[in-house]
């Protein structure tokens, strides 16, 4: 809950400046049996501690407002424990939110994820947000091609195309090569960069 930054650049023409692609506005996150003494509180403005002593509950994000704009690659910045990780985590839906506005766009339309049903948030998870985990989210079990191929088959995609496609996101970056090997056979930075490429659809 201690300052939280974000920095944009854009790669976009001027029409797709324009679009939003999420909306975030006056966004709280608490973690808890949040009630509402601790908005109150927080919009008292009492610190983290005092909230966590009086009620127990976890201020994660306090009073977020973003705009990322289509085309935009925006970054989070703060000190650890400042919220980054929360508020992404609200973008899709693994946080609840407890109270503003958080929109991502889906088409033509922008979805309220903190109001939109069941399989919206699974459309909205499988087509429109993916994310990285801090820790290697690499499967032990898989090759590093069906590492890669995961999220086309939690698409629907079947076996030979997700393959196929995956094996060309490998040949982009120049990790082909290493399509049969299994997690425990990369080093530490690989894994990151193979963990990358499985969300990159
Ligand atoms: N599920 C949770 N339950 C309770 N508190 C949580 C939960 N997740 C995060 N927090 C708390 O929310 C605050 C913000 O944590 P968060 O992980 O978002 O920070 P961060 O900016 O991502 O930090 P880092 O740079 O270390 O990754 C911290 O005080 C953290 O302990
Ligand atoms: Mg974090």
């Amino acid at each position: 809950m201690t300052s939280l930054t974000s920095a944009s650049t854009t790669q976009a023409t001027d029409m797709q400046e324009q679009v939003s692609a999420i909306s975030i506005r006056n966004l709280d996150v608490i973690f808890g049996n949040w009630s509402h003494d601790s908005l109150r509180m927080l919009d008292a403005g009492k610190t983290r501690q005092e909230i966590i002593e009086t009620t127990g509950d976890v201020v994660g994000v306090k009073n977020a407002s973003i705009e990322v704009k289509q085309g935009e690659i925006c970054v989070l910045m703060g000190l650890s424990g400042s919220g980054k990780s929360s508020l992404l985590r609200a973008v899709n839906g693994l946080n609840k939110v407890s109270r503003g506005e958080l929109l991502v766009r889906d088409g033509e339309r922008m979805v309220n994820i903190a109001e939109c049903d069941a399989n919206t948030l699974r459309h909205m998870r499988s087509k429109r947000v993916s994310m990285v985990f801090q820790k290697f989210a690499l499967m032990p079990w898989l090759t590093v091609l069906d590492n890669v191929a995961f999220g086309l088959e939690m698409q629907g995609i079947d076996k030979a195309t997700r393959r196929q496609m995956a094996m060309e996101k490998l040949k982009m970056v120049g990790l082909d090569e290493w399509h049969d090997k299994y997690p425990h056979e990369l080093s530490g930075d690989a894994a990151t960069g193979w963990t990358c490429e499985s969300v990159r659809y």
